[in-house]
């Protein structure tokens, strides 16, 4: 069993603990909650508990779907054991439906439907607030190489396929969501970081009921209770 031999990083929501294991990290989930980068601030109470089983679950259904993840096993509630990566410094994000961001920069009405997912880039980079970037400039300031970069994106539309279909077997739509991609010692592409409530946006299909962190940078209330009725679902339609 890999022990923690110190921290690489501490982010806003979760902490890199580096092993004995160059190649292998544990990746531990906070309840700690922050909106607006980093402007407001708070806790979900077990918000950690409940994104480390959805991560750890969507994961393995996207696994089995031939998408490859940093992911090697769940050690315990909070942790789980990853592969070790060089992060793409790119945040790649799909849309299926105008909201957050989007609708602020383009003044779009919120809960427009695209006609297909639309696919956009940012900057990785708290300090700058995740600027939006294109591809012109994702090469000239050197974020990415193209190939990865379309490699990326590539797999990050298939994910929407994947994901669009399974949240909608549940009852709930997925409005848009960010992923992070990065390249293990081997040179693989894999998919990084998670796949929770704090980073996409899921709607009931039926009420149109707010179900994500939107519930928090909103003060929409029941917030644990939005987190723990996904994870009871995503416990239900894949076992582990
Ligand atoms: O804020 P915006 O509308 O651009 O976010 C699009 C999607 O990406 C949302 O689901 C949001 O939770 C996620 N996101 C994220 N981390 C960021 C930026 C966006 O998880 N730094």
């Amino acid at each position: 069993m890999p022990t923690k031999t110190g921290i690489l990083r501490e982010g806003k929501s979760k902490i890199l603990h580096t092993t004995e294991d160059p190649n292998l990290l544990i990746q531990e989930y906070k309840d700690a909650a922050t909106a607006f980068n980093g402007i407001k601030k708070g806790v979900i109470v077990d918000k950690g508990v409940f994104n480390c089983a959805i991560s750890t679950r969507i994961f393995h259904l996207l696994e089995a779907a031939g998408i490859p993840t940093h992911l090697v096993e769940v050690l315990n509630e909070r942790e789980q054991l990853v592969k070790t990566v060089e992060i793409v410094m790119v945040e790649f994000v799909v849309r299926n439906v105008a909201a957050g961001s989007f609708c602020k920069r383009y003044g779009t009405e919120e809960g427009v439907l695209f006609p297909e997912p639309l696919l956009e880039w940012f900057v990785k980079s708290d300090e700058l607030g995740d600027p939006h970037i294109g591809r012109q400039a994702i090469d000239l300031l050197g974020l990415s190489d193209m190939a990865t970069l379309d490699e990326a994106s590539e797999l990050t539309l298939r994910v929407n396929k994947l994901l669009c279909e399974f949240w909608k077997s549940l009852g709930i739509d997925l409005i848009d969501f960010k992923l992070e991609f990065g390249r293990d010692a081997d040179g693989n592409l894999l998919l990084a970081d998670e796949f929770t409530p704090d980073g996409c946006r899921l709607w009931d299909s039926e009420t149109g009921e707010k179900l994500d962190k939107d519930r928090f940078r909103f003060d929409l209330g029941d917030v644990e209770a939005s987190y723990a009725r996904l994870n009871s679902l995503v416990e239900q339609a894949i076992p582990v």
